[in-house]
């Protein structure tokens, strides 16, 4: 048996995902692994068509295509992703089509989820059979358990293999087409927000459209239009990255990022500094463009420091975003992180130009309206689930990540351990054992309901 192995790491051979890989192919040394470091070569990929087909080749004669990477800011790192689009872009659909495949991926689990997801459904349209992968901890191969688990995980995928096992497909087959998104001649007038009319609020677009006369180019054209402040645009295609982020972790240590093309300046002073930031973009197998992934983790840079929080986002869609569960979620859990105030995400997938239109113009509206009043929501499990993530492995990793530690100090986000809140707990110890003497506790359960609302009661008579 061949089992093709695509490094999606940046670091290569010095993956720690890819040392699975090695202790699966130690336990197994009858199978064959042809390891393809997708993720170091990716410019070599890019320019060198041969070595792409190479690559391709070893795909074409592999009984099974693991899928080997990192998680990278909710899905896979930059390098892979532009991996995935050559594979569309140049046509070689069909040497994955008909192939078993899975995942291998470590993170610290913050949103592995989306990313095996992400994975799965770009399977699928491979026409690949997908067998559910393996979401490890990054240090889970240093533990006793991790170790059984993973060798588990490779039996199966042999057995699988091996049985030639029917599996479902977890995702309908590709993406859905939107309708043309024409504006009419004479744009509704709409109706603005008082004060933020005056006030002159730094509002920008960013965006990777080229062309003015698609679907995305028009709708960015009425939101402008509609927006009585003035709108800054920024094209990511204008920025011109010297790679993906590398996952050197220099700049955890060092404070700045190893490329010296000017990113973490770019990204401060042009939209990291505005009230609200607007992301215009298209989806394209199940994510953006490319670029965005590019943008999105060399914003790495920046620590788990959260630079955006109390502003206001917006997103405007060109593709059917209600068949993209996976793309919205992480869109929301985004801005859930960020503690930013998401205004609307508009897309073209409505049939009527005229709702378009006018969720356009409302979108406008509302953003201009949730800057001026400062609107806040409270964080929902996206936010809170992630932030707990983020809070246990920068208290444990302070002594490398100092400046996420002094964030995270300094704006309280450890303040919800539970091991401060001593003073709930101490109540509870004694309401717990109040309860628990059955002759108090019968006649207590009784006004328990009302005891608890007391505290609420009082909140709402005094304030
Ligand atoms: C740019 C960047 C983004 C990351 N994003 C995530 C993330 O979203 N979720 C997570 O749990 N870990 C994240 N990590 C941590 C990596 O997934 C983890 O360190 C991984 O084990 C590294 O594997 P590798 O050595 O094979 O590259 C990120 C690391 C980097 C450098």
């Amino acid at each position: 048996m061949k089992i093709a192995v695509l490094n999606g790491s940046p670091k290569g051979k010095y993956s720690i995902t890819l040392q699975s890989v090695k202790y699966l192919q130690k336990y197994h040394p009858a199978v064959e692994f042809e390891i393809f470091d997708i993720g170091q070569r990716i410019k070599q990929i890019e320019k060198d068509l041969p070595f792409f087909d190479s690559i391709v080749e070893g795909v074409r004669g592999s009984d099974l295509i693991l899928w080997c990477y990192p998680v990278y800011t909710f899905l896979v790192p930059y390098q892979l992703l532009k991996f995935i689009s050559l594979i569309f872009e140049r046509k070689a659909e069909a040497n994955f089509a008909g192939k078993y495949t899975s995942q291998l991926l470590t993170s610290k689990h913050f949103y592995d989820h989306t990313a095996h997801n992400y994975i799965c459904n770009i399977s699928e349209d491979l026409g690949m059979k997908h067998i559910v992968g393996h979401c490890a901890d990054m240090d889970d191969l240093q533990k006793p358990e991790g170790r059984k688990r993973l060798l588990q995980f490779g039996e199966e995928l042999l057995w699988t293999v091996r049985e030639n096992r029917p599996l479902p497909r977890k995702y309908s087959p590709r993406e859905t087409p939107t309708p043309r998104y024409a504006p009419p001649e004479k744009l509704p007038l709409v109706s603005p927000v008082g004060e933020s009319e005056v006030v002159p609020y730094d509002v920008v677009l960013v965006t990777d459209c080229t062309d003015s006369d698609s679907n995305l180019g028009r709708m960015i054209a009425v939101f402008k239009a509609a927006l009585v402040n003035p709108l800054r645009v920024v094209n990511l295609n204008d920025f011109q990255f010297d790679g993906g982020c590398l996952g050197c972790f220099h700049c955890a240590v060092a404070g700045n990022c190893v490329y010296q093309d000017g990113f973490d300046e770019f990204h401060r002073t042009q939209i990291r500094s505005a009230d609200c930031v607007i992301f215009a973009a298209s989806i394209n197998h199940h994510w953006f463009n490319p670029v965005w992934k590019c943008y999105d983790d060399r914003q790495f840079y920046n620590g788990h420091r959260i630079s955006s929080m109390g502003k206001a986002v917006g997103y405007i869609i060109s593709g059917s975003l209600q068949n993209e569960a996976n793309l919205r979620e992480v869109l929301e859990a985004r801005s859930e992180m960020a503690r930013t105030y998401l205004t609307g995400i508009v897309t073209d997938e409505v049939a009527s130009n005229t709702v378009t239109t006018l969720l356009l113009q409302d979108l406008a509206v509302s953003t201009l309206r949730a800057i001026a009043t400062k609107a806040s929501r409270p964080v929902n499990f996206l936010g809170a689930g992630g932030m707990r993530i983020f809070r246990d492995l920068i208290y444990v990793m302070r002594g490398l990540m100092r400046e996420d530690h002094r964030f995270y100090q300094k704006h309280g986000l450890y303040d919800d351990f539970p091991q401060r809140q001593w003073k709930r707990t101490l109540q509870m110890i004694f309401l717990g054992s109040f309860l628990r003497q059955k002759l108090i506790g019968r006649k207590a359960s009784a006004n328990f309901k009302e005891v608890l609302l007391k505290r609420y009661e009082k909140i709402i008579r005094k304030n």
